[in-house]
């Protein structure tokens, strides 16, 4: 895969050529300094001056006498939110133009392995800080905006210069079970995958015949030879009056995920035995190679997958910092003065 080819399945490239055929989106320039508040560890509050749940609060209360306090703690500290007022105003009217809920993501990729911090465990926002939350919450973000091509095959070559946008798309509630990936090499379609492949559904078995011929007919109608490339990974979803719809494109190479196939056996071009021809269509046949969910593994806190790993030093001193002061309490209590209580 080729920094090229990472440049090209970007949203804003993609979208403006196959805009009849996906979801209504809008595309926003993401200011630098909303990419640095982005990037920050230090700051997760968000700024409530785009949420109305104070206000709705107040009037809710403006009978009751007392006033609630949250918290009688003196020692806490008042963390200020950055504002972003102009780009905040700039979201608003976008997510309205779009119905009033959005799907948020970056050029690349959406927080998929965020979803679990929301508190309707959605990737639906209703507002900045809705996105914002996710965003500084997900890996797959920082991936987008720290190292777009780590994977790419010239990394001699100097980085392309990229425009980062928010993306916004109307929220549509997908069936995960319409969703597949299309593999496109050399502009033919080679392979399909059902995108949700960790359960089983019945209805693909049952149109095994009529979904790969939806999406045959979708690739060779709609998309080969219209998209700047010949290689690439196109996601659609096939609903359930059987139109198919483009979800998402992505290069083709590791950093899309490969589902039911190996890279390998999507690179290798099938070997000799195989016909040219043959599209290979595959997805999960029975209950019992259902499979947990991928995310899964991002709920674990980072502090502490980075801790077991070892990928972060700082936290790993700390860590160590900590065991040995509890370790001296101990000895200093074994060989000194044991307090014990006088009544
Ligand atoms: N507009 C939308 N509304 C609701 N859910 C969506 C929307 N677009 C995508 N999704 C869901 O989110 C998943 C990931 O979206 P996608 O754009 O492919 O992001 P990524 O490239 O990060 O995987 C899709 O498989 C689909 O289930
Ligand atoms: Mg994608």
């Amino acid at each position: 895969m080729k920094k090229e080819q990472v440049v090209s399945c970007q949203f804003s490239v993609w979208y403006p050529i196959f805009k009849k055929l996906t979801i209504k989106s809008r595309i926003l320039p993401l200011p630098q300094d909303v990419i640095e508040y982005l990037l920050d560890d230090g700051t997760l509050v968000v700024s409530g001056s785009d949420h109305d749940t104070q206000q709705v609060f107040n009037n809710n209360s403006s009978d009751v006498e007392e006033d609630v306090q949250w918290s009688d703690d003196e020692t806490t500290t008042t963390v200020t939110a950055p504002e972003f007022p102009e780009f905040t105003s700039k979201v608003l009217e976008a997510i309205n133009a779009l119905g009033g809920s959005v799907f948020p993501k970056l050029n690349w990729s959406a927080p998929r392995d965020a979803n679990w911090i929301a508190l309707n465990s959605s990737l639906q926002c209703h507002s900045l800080s809705d996105i914002f939350l996710l965003f500084k919450s997900s890996d797959f973000i920082t991936h987008d905006l720290t190292q777009p091509f780590l994977q790419c095959s010239d990394q001699d070559s100097p980085d392309p210069v990229i425009k980062y946008e928010l993306v916004l798309r109307r929220w549509s509630e997908l069936i995960p079970g319409g969703e597949f990936r299309c593999f496109v090499k050399e502009n033919k379609l080679i392979a399909i995958s059902q995108r949700d492949y960790t359960q089983f559904y019945q209805h693909i078995l049952k149109q095994e015949q009529q979904i790969r011929q939806a999406l045959q007919d979708f690739f060779s109608q709609h998309v080969q030879f219209r998209f700047p490339g010949e290689d690439f990974v196109l996601d659609v979803y096939r609903d359930s009056n059987g139109k198919v719809w483009l979800i998402d494109l992505n290069p083709f190479g590791e950093v899309t995920d490969s589902l039911l196939f190996t890279w390998e056996e999507l690179t290798s071009g099938g070997g000799q035995s195989q016909q040219q021809e043959d599209l290979v269509f595959r997805y999960t046949t029975s209950e019992v190679t259902v499979q947990p969910s991928p995310c899964l593994s991002y709920r674990i806190p980072r502090d502490f997958v980075d801790l077991s790993t070892g990928e972060d030093a700082y936290k790993l001193i700390d860590f160590l910092k900590l065991k040995k002061n509890q370790q001296e309490e101990e000895e200093e209590e074994e060989g000194g003065v044991t307090v014990t209580s006088t009544d």
